[in-house]
């Protein structure tokens, strides 16, 4: 199956039928490779979602946050009342917690492919995909995962991408620095405890917010760990599929970059 993304038009040529020409072309390409179903996700509602997903967010930077109208005071809220709600440790509190390298590919993969066999629709990672995808790039993916300090063995990991915002007309700030919760697995660490960790090495880097989407596991750490839920929503397509059921986000192990 293919996987289709980054689909985009230039600001000026909007609303003149290009994107349909576009995905009419990416389809024949794909056919070209014997290759006959794809994923994709979209914000607009097209025929049909297998299932509709939601983003949630978490606040590193609320005072940037109310600034620029990315986010408002709660009610009864002070900023510095605030600002001490979502104020997070310096650093990551579980022991062996540190930066995926190059020799962690093979135990990354065996987690994540374990984990994933478990979701109704997920991808099917091998070495060279979790080298691509997932590998540590400036800018562009971070990955971390926690070594027994005793045993050295890899037993868990947590992810996330990173996609900037334009903002337009303030004074102050030009671009909002979001992270995306992209892949977690969990086997020894509590869910909860590795992304308060991730939430703490987005925050030393200097993300403003951390967004993630009620997929996999994640509803069991977004309210606990102080998200909120957005008003965006993310629709999952599959092209050439016809699913039996509708799926629950909890069902879904797929989240594209
Ligand atoms: C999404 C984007 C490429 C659409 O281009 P556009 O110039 O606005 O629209 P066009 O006139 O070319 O095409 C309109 C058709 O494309 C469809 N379309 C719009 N967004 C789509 C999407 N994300 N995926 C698939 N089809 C889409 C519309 O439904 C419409 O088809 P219909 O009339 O049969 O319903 C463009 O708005 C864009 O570049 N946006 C910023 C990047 C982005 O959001 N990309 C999508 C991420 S999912």
């Amino acid at each position: 199956m293919a996987e289709i993304n980054f689909l985009c038009v230039h600001k000026k040529l909007r609303s003149k039928r290009l994107a349909p020409v576009m995905i009419k072309e990416v389809t024949r390409r794909v056919h070209l490779e014997n290759i006959w179903q794809a994923a994709y996700t979209a914000g607009v509602v097209l025929p049909t979602p297998i299932t509709t997903c939601q983003y949630w967010h978490r606040s590193l930077n609320p005072k940037k946050l109310i600034d620029v109208g990315f986010s408002r005071l709660g009610a009864r809220m002070t900023m510095s009342r605030t600002i001490k709600l979502y104020k997070l440790p310096d650093s990551p509190a579980t022991p062996g917690f540190r930066k995926m390298e190059l020799r962690d590919i093979p135990a990354v993969t065996r987690l994540l492919r374990n984990y994933l066999s478990q979701f109704v629709v997920a991808p099917d990672f091998d070495d060279n995909d979790v080298e691509h995808w997932l590998l540590p790039t400036e800018n562009v993916v971070d990955s971390y995962l926690v070594e027994s300090p005793e045993t050295h063995e890899i037993t868990d990991f947590c992810s996330f991408y990173t996609l900037p915002s334009s903002i337009l007309g303030n004074q102050n700030y030009s671009t909002l620095k979001a992270a995306y919760s992209y892949y977690n697995v969990s086997t020894k660490t509590p869910l909860l405890q590795l992304m308060n960790d991730a939430l703490i090495v987005a925050k030393q880097k200097d993300f403003d917010v951390f967004n993630a989407l009620d997929v996999m596991h994640n509803e069991s750490f977004l309210k606990e760990l102080k998200f909120g839920p957005g008003d965006g929503q993310l629709h999952y397509y599959l092209y050439n599929y016809r699913m039996r059921h509708a799926m629950r986000p909890s069902e879904l192990g797929l989240v594209l970059l």
